[in-house]
């Protein structure tokens, strides 16, 4: 057990005493976790391999499954990585600091035990201002995943935070609600062609744009398979999934979207029917429709501001199981801009357990 401190911060104008205690504990090895522009995360020194090891245990967090580092500023980028590809520091220049992700190959610098023994290290440069300022201060770049337990949804708030690591971290920067909610976009610039790992919240459309070329989007980054390890470790594992069984409804186009609302009232009636609790996930346009029958929603935000439901979905994920319900339905989105990012977490929420109407 270890006694947990948590200071609030300002998330815009973070004060220069809490930065400078929390890169303290950086600096002699122990755990931070701070906000990000996308979600908490659960810093070490990526220097310190007896740090790092401390991040897997305090997640449970499978050994093989790796961490991403985190740098302030573009000088690092040559630090960290090796035989640094023009396409990096196209994304480097256009999208950095912000929630984009590069996989590249890893330099000598970097211990194995960050990178889970593999060849290749992801990269990330947040915009956060506390997590700039941690980082700087801190002077070394900071190796951190999510800071939940493994599985759970990552966290948007230092609440959920408490709730899974409260006695195994020093500290816990409590920066109010993040941005995005959702977590960074991940892409492996080391193959032939580019390939997203992760959708998140830059759309895959936009480093389209950026590098001129088109991104491979195999079918684990939509959420539709697991991957091997040998391609994208860590995609492997379960996520985000609440308690309670998820049933994911997706549409083959959400056109018309009362015709959408009146399947999915179908499906959630007949499990009403056998006696079961039903809690919906729906969004605005549909949610009142659920509610006027008699069903409890939660709702995720409109259909025409994604941005809303990414932020609001692991929030309402992690409210499901303390509903007392014995079932979630949630709906499905477009799968367009955030709307695959949208998907690829709720499918692996509900862990496939999906229905296309
Ligand atoms: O927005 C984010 O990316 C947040 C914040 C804290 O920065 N971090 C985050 O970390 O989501 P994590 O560990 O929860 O997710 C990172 C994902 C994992 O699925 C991991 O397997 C993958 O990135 N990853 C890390 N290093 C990799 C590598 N060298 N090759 C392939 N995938 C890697
Ligand atoms: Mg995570």
């Amino acid at each position: 057990m270890v006694r947990t401190r948590v200071i609030d911060v300002d998330p815009v104008n973070p004060s220069e005493s809490a930065l400078v205690a929390a890169a303290d504990i950086i600096k002699r090895g122990g755990l931070v976790a701070f906000p990000t522009e996308t979600v908490y995360g659960l810093g070490a020194d990526a220097y310190n391999r007896e740090a790092v090891r401390r991040i897997f245990e305090a997640k449970n967090r499978p050994m093989d499954n790796p961490l991403i580092v985190h740098i302030c500023g573009l000088e690092w980028l040559g630090i960290v990585a090796r035989n640094v590809p023009e396409e990096a520091h196209r994304i480097a220049e256009r999208l950095w600091p912000g929630p984009v992700t590069l996989v590249l190959w890893k330099s000598d610098e970097v211990p194995g035990e960050v990178t889970a023994g593999l060849p290749k290290i992801a990269i990330r440069f947040p915009s956060h201002p506390v997590a700039m300022g941690l980082i700087e201060r801190s002077g070394v770049p900071i190796a951190a995943p999510s800071a939940n337990l493994a599985g759970r949804p990552s966290p948007t708030t230092a609440q959920h935070v408490i709730q899974d690591l409260y006695g195994r971290i020093e500290l816990i920067l409590d920066g109010g609600e993040t941005l995005f909610g959702v977590e960074s976009t991940i892409i492996d610039l080391t193959g032939e062609e580019p390939k997203l790992l992760r959708p998140g919240p830059i759309p895959v459309e936009d480093l389209e744009r950026v590098l001129g070329i088109r991104i491979r989007i195999p079918d684990y980054a939509k959420g539709l398979s697991e991957a091997g390890v040998a391609e994208s470790p860590g995609m492997k594992y379960r996520h985000y999934a609440p308690e309670t069984p998820l049933e994911l409804i997706e549409a083959r186009e959400y056109d018309d979207i009362s015709l959408y609302s009146l399947k999915v009232l179908e499906i959630a009636e007949r499990h009403r029917s056998r006696g079961f609790k039903v809690v919906i996930l729906a969004s605005r346009e549909t949610g009142h429709e659920y509610a006027e029958r008699g069903f409890r929603v939660i709702e995720l935000g409109s259909r025409k501001n994604l941005y809303e439901v990414a932020r609001n979905l692991f929030n309402s994920l992690r409210a499901v199981d303390s509903l007392g319900v014995d079932l979630a339905i949630v709906e499905g989105f477009e799968e367009r801009g955030l709307g695959l990012t949208i998907m690829n977490r709720l499918r692996k929420a509900a862990r496939q357990n999906r229905i296309v109407v």
